[in-house]
């Protein structure tokens, strides 16, 4: 027998974190839908996903909650692997980055690129966002901020070693012109290319001394991989890369398709393939980027409760309802908008009155007019009937077309296609009034068998995006078994003589005005809740879960930050900066100071903080931020309800009697 074709889908590994909303299921929905999909059209699939525990961020989140940071991982991964079941997450493979072959092959391919003088030690002088995990140039900065995410980003200056990226650069260029393929959708080819690639490639720093929690770099301990290099990794240390036995590395390399969310082109696109060609191995045949799921009017937040925990939602609507939505309604390649109201509305129009309602009336009239019995098709009409055989027989090809470039939502589009011509078949064919006629018993069975068959091969196509409803389907419909995309060629293989089974609605409608309301109840409550709880006494480190991370320092160290209050002399705008303002300030110094700050959103009127007391941290070292050199910062409360962030300075209660320059403490 020939051998199946392999076809390898990996999802990014996951960051332990304790807020994973359902923008974070997106990814690995997707994944699994088009693993699915390979398995029913005959491929021997690998599937993999996981977690990716290392790096700093992880470190001082363990310490804040005074746990180990594998006491802290062990927990937030069981999280993952508990959602990815519930979420019927078909994976074959989950890899830990704490796993112990992970974590030898990482060092044996990190010895081998320094043996072959592709990693060189020297030091580190520059800027690191410890959210991104990544290391910046000071001309990369955004308003002295990260670039992808916005958070301040720390000075860091320590021994490291270095990737000599810029050496593969030029095969990068030239194998990404030559695969237009390789990066998809392309829009985002000539990004990696404008953006990262032909302006110029710097070595890469790829480990750290300053934090102990990562792969320890064998031959010089006191330093720990950086976490992408670890992190990418994953996805041929699985296979048995570096391993005694790498079968299946040889079985399932290079993957198909990397599924990554956009942010993260740039490392799997750039870094990963450089990896690869300089440990000489096959590049990835592809790697996706996709868009975001957003919420309306912004960004995914904690804060917004009950409706973006994925559990929650699993919980309130079904699995596959959820599934439903994230794989319908986020074009893939771009972004899709989750609401209440578009969730609601799917699940009512789509899948509660076309879908479940053409099986319950197909049931029910089999029941009726047949006995439960799918009688056989003897009086074709073709004027009536080619519609929808038609566009049966051509459900197998649309469907793999899409599939093949990964277009979830147009495939599901075709499969719907289908119902909603079943349901005008109905009224065009309207089996009732046939019923009444003994002579047209002969057309009703026909009618009958077309509706039974054309369900038929719609739940073939239903399982690798719904595959709880899938089952449910066939079972109504007296059909057994998982079927392959090959039961559905050719109109016409349900055998007449079939019993269906009538059952529950496959999806209860919802009732928008209702549910809306109770929604809204919940929030509020949730929203009081989380108020009054933030009012209450600091909650234990080992019950503050939902808390970001306070790391605590002693005495000293806070002693060491000078604070002062400074009068506001002048303040403009800063010319090209949507961000930042500029503030002249009298600290009871020889000279005024100047200091920039981010803050030009909340303060339109720059002018109206002129003669106000402000309190600064005096001993920051100077920065140049927008070619102007900024000395300190200006402390100001922020606070973020996930819509908006408000900010207000602080400042001095009664400046009279406290001049520029007094010391804070
Ligand atoms: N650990 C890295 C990946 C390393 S892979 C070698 C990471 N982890 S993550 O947990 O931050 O993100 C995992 C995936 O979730 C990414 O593909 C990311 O794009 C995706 N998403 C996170 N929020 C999302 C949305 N709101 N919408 C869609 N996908 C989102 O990055």
């Amino acid at each position: 027998m020939a051998e199946k074709k392999t076809f390898y889908i990996t999802t990014p590994i996951y960051y332990p974190s304790d807020k994973l909303h359902i923008g974070h299921s997106y990814t690995t929905v997707a994944a699994d839908a088009i693993a699915r999909y390979k398995r029913m059209t005959g491929y021997d699939v690998y599937f993999l996903t996981g977690s990716d525990e290392h790096g700093q961020k992880i470190e001082r989140k363990a310490k804040a909650k005074g746990i180990t940071p594998k006491q802290y991982v062990d927990e937030i991964v069981a999280s993952f692997q508990d959602l990815w079941k519930l979420m019927c997450i078909s994976n074959d493979g989950f890899v830990r980055t704490t796993d112990d072959y992970h974590v030898k092959a990482v060092q044996k391919i990190f010895r081998k690129l320094y043996e072959q003088g592709d990693i060189y030690k020297s030091a580190y002088e520059g800027w690191y966002c410890t959210p991104c995990e990544s290391f910046w140039l000071e001309r990369q900065l955004k308003d002295g901020c990260c670039p992808d995410c916005g958070m301040p980003v720390e000075k860091v200056k320590e021994e490291s070693y270095f990737f000599k990226m810029s050496k593969y650069a030029p095969r990068l260029i030239q194998y990404i012109k030559d695969h237009p393929d390789f990066i998809q959708p392309p829009a985002r080819t000539n990004e990696m290319l404008n953006n990262f690639l032909l302006p110029g490639l710097e070595d890469l720093c790829v480990s750290r001394t300053s934090f102990t929690w990562g792969i320890p770099v064998d031959f010089d301990e006191k330093h720990v991989v950086y976490v992408w290099l670890d992190a990418l990794s994953n996805y041929i240390t699985k296979l048995g890369f570096y391993s005694d036995d790498d079968s299946m590395y040889k079985k399932y390399w290079p993957a198909d398709v990397h599924l990554v969310g956009k942010e993260i082109v740039r490392f799997h696109t750039i870094i990963w393939p450089i990896m690869l060609m300089a440990l000489g191995e096959p590049l990835p045949k592809q790697v996706f980027g996709h868009g975001w799921l957003i919420l309306e009017g912004g960004k995914m937040s904690k804060s917004k409760g009950n409706v973006v925990d994925p559990v929650k939602l699993c919980n309130r609507y079904g699995v596959d309802a959820i599934r439903y939505f994230l794989l319908r309604e986020v074009p893939f390649g771009s972004d899709g908008v989750f609401s209440n109201e578009a969730l609601i509305y799917r699940i009512n129009s789509d899948l509660a009155n076309d879908l479940g309602n053409l099986l319950s009336r197909t049931v029910s009239m089999i029941d009726k007019y047949f006995g439960g019995v799918v009688p056989a098709p003897t009086c074709p009409v073709p004027e009536e009937d080619e519609a929808i055989i038609a566009l049966a027989d051509g459900l197998p090809e649309k469907v793999e077309r899409y599939m093949t470039e990964f277009k979830a939502p147009e495939a599901l589009e075709s499969i719907w296609a289908l119902i909603g011509a079943c349901n005008k078949y109905i009224d065009v064919t309207a089996p009732w009034i046939l019923a009444k006629d003994e002579a047209k018993k002969d057309r009703l069975a026909t009618v009958m068998y077309n509706l039974a068959e054309s369900l038929r091969i719609v739940g073939i196509f239903l399982q690798p995006y719904l595959p709880n409803t899938a089952p449910r389907l066939f079972e109504q419909l007296g059909v057994s078994g998982e079927l392959t995309a090959y039961e559905a060629r050719g109109f016409g293989k349900l055998p007449a003589g079939t019993r269906v089974h009538k059952g529950e609605a496959l999806f209860p409608r919802i009732d928008v005005k209702k549910e809306l309301e109770e929604l809204e109840k919940e929030n509020s409550a949730s929203h009081a809740a989380e108020a009054s709880a933030s009012a209450a006494p600091a909650p234990k480190a080992e019950e503050a879960k939902d808390e970001e991370p306070q790391e605590l320092i002693d005495f000293d160290t806070f002693c060491k930050v000078k604070m002062k209050t400074a009068r506001v002399i002048d303040c403009k705008f800063v010319e090209k900066s949507k961000k930042l303002l500029q503030f002249t300030l009298d600290c009871g110094e020889a000279r005024p100071r100047t200091i920039l700050s981010g803050i030009r959103k909340w303060y339109s009127e720059p002018e109206k903080l002129i003669g106000r007391t402000v309190i600064i941290a005096a001993n920051l070292a100077p920065r140049k931020i927008a070619g102007i050199e900024s000395q300190g910062m200006i402390l100001s409360s922020i606070t973020d309800d996930g819509e908006d962030e408000t900010l207000s300075m602080l400042t001095v209660m009664e400046p009279d009697s406290i001049p520029g320059g007094s010391e804070v403490g």
